[in-house]
């Protein structure tokens, strides 16, 4: 092959490669090679093409190497509070733990400690990018996204909008209060930070005023920022919306009458999706609007289970999420096992014609399905963005030969942090 110049940060790695090529297809090379160039992926090979020999050559000794996970819904703050208070269901968990829980991110010192241990903890997952709320709080949340910038992963923050039905101390006082904080964080964060970019984060929409939705999209508009939110998590919040919004046919047409459910230019992240009706997929089809599926939070608040089979099957963009602290956990290889086990509690109990999701699908989704909500992200085909894992399961003790594809498999339902022994970022090695 030719020799052409190659870009300064050019090396490999060695060990198992794993990656998704479609969301039913694994790529899986034993004894392989995955080269980045510059910050992005050259490519897998077998053996080491001739026109990269002499570079810098990681071998990890026969380690699984994976595209870093991407969680596509996670609350931060929400982290100091993981494993506890599941005794409830969504709206008296948020009255009851979680909005006094949040009000404490007032307080920069606190922000400081419990953001720190956040920070930290995802740089040692398996997560390279995450789409994150923060609380109402701009002091805290700029700090937040300070942490962050720090690790090298790849974020969208949101500063977290509510003008009502909250409690005193954890509600803004009005729309346009609301709004002119929102701006005043969405400029400074643009240019303090490189790894951490803004995302409008109305909290969900009994949370937020019309006034307050006119005015985020007035700001999505001149700021051209993507958006997250919750959608038809628990029947009771469905309910709510309801009597909230009775112009709306439906919840996702709550969001959609203001313009911010989705559109081309500012990509649209719905957490749940758990109760959405016929009309509302069909909206959520219609503006490429994403799902993000967050399993173990629709347990532990006994929301229910959401027809994940039907979203891939319908084409909706899909990623999967921790939803910490509904979601107890960090762990991506958690969520993906959760991810498979209520799929086949929902065709057990709900729709024998929802087949349950494989080991394919849900490494799909933690990959290549959330991160192209990022990008040309989540795998290692050519041009994708060089972000890996290195993952030693040398402690998972076994006496029989496994594949390359059992000992993925098991990482689902046994992988921990401690497994992680590397992390590269846009080629860049963050841990
Ligand atoms: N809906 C509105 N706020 C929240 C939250 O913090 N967590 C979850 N799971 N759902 C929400
Ligand atoms: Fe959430």
């Amino acid at each position: 092959m030719e020799k052409r110049d190659m870009p300064k940060n050019t090396f490999a790695l060695k060990g198992v490669i794993c990656y998704s090529q479609t969301p039913s297809r694994l790529a899986i090379e034993p004894d392989g090679y995955v080269v980045c160039e510059g910050q992005k992926s050259a490519g897998v090979f077998s053996g080491l093409p001739a026109q990269y020999a002499g570079i810098d050559c990681l071998d990890t000794g026969g380690c699984l190497i994976f595209p870093g996970f991407t969680d596509l819904h996670l609350h931060a703050p929400q982290y100091a509070v993981r494993g506890l208070g599941m005794d409830m269901e969504l709206l008296d968990w948020l009255h009851t733990y979680i909005f006094p829980e949040e009000a404490k991110y007032r307080d920069l010192a606190y922000a400081q400690k419990a953001y720190s241990l956040f920070a930290e903890a995802l740089l040692k997952s398996a997560t390279t990018r995450a789409c994150i709320f923060a609380t109402l709080h701009v002091p805290a949340t700029l700090l937040l996204m300070e942490l962050l910038e720090q690790t090298g992963l790849i974020t969208l923050v949101g500063k977290v909008n509510m003008d009502r039905n909250a409690v005193p101390n954890l509600q803004e006082p009005d729309a346009q209060s609301a709004a002119k904080t929102t701006v005043s964080w969405i400029r400074e964060s643009l240019c303090r930070f490189k790894n951490v970019k803004p995302i409008l984060t109305p909290r969900f929409i009994p949370s937020c005023s019309d006034a307050l939705m006119q005015s985020l999209k007035k700001i999505q508009r001149a700021y051209r920022l993507p958006l997250q939110s919750h959608l038809s998590e628990n029947t009771e919040e469905v309910e709510w919306v309801r009597r909230l919004c009775p112009d709306a046919p439906g919840y996702a047409h709550a969001y959609d009458r203001f313009g911010l459910f989705g559109t081309p230019d500012c990509p649209t992240l719905m957490a749940h999706c758990v109760h959405c009706s016929d009309e509302e997929i069909a909206l959520l089809q219609k503006r490429g609007v994403y799902v993000v599926h967050c399993s173990q939070s629709n347990t532990n608040l006994a929301s229910g289970i959401a027809p994940v089979r039907r979203y891939l099957d319908a084409g909706i963009p899909m990623g999967l999420g921790s939803d910490m602290a509904a979601g107890a956990h960090l762990s991506m290889f958690r969520v993906m096992a959760d991810s498979i086990q209520t799929s086949k509690l929902y065709w057990n109990l709900a729709d024998r014609s929802a087949k349950p999701l494989t080991v394919e699908e849900v490494f799909y989704l933690a990959t290549m399905g959330g991160g192209s909500f990022f990008g040309k992200t989540g795998s290692f085909a050519e041009g994708y963005a060089f972000d890996a894992v290195i993952v030693d399961d040398s402690g998972l003790t076994h006496p029989q030969p496994l594949t390359a594809r059992q000992r993925l498999e098991r990482l689902l339902y046994l992988g921990q942090d401690k497994h992680v022994v590397g992390k590269y970022v846009n080629g860049q090695k963050v841990l």
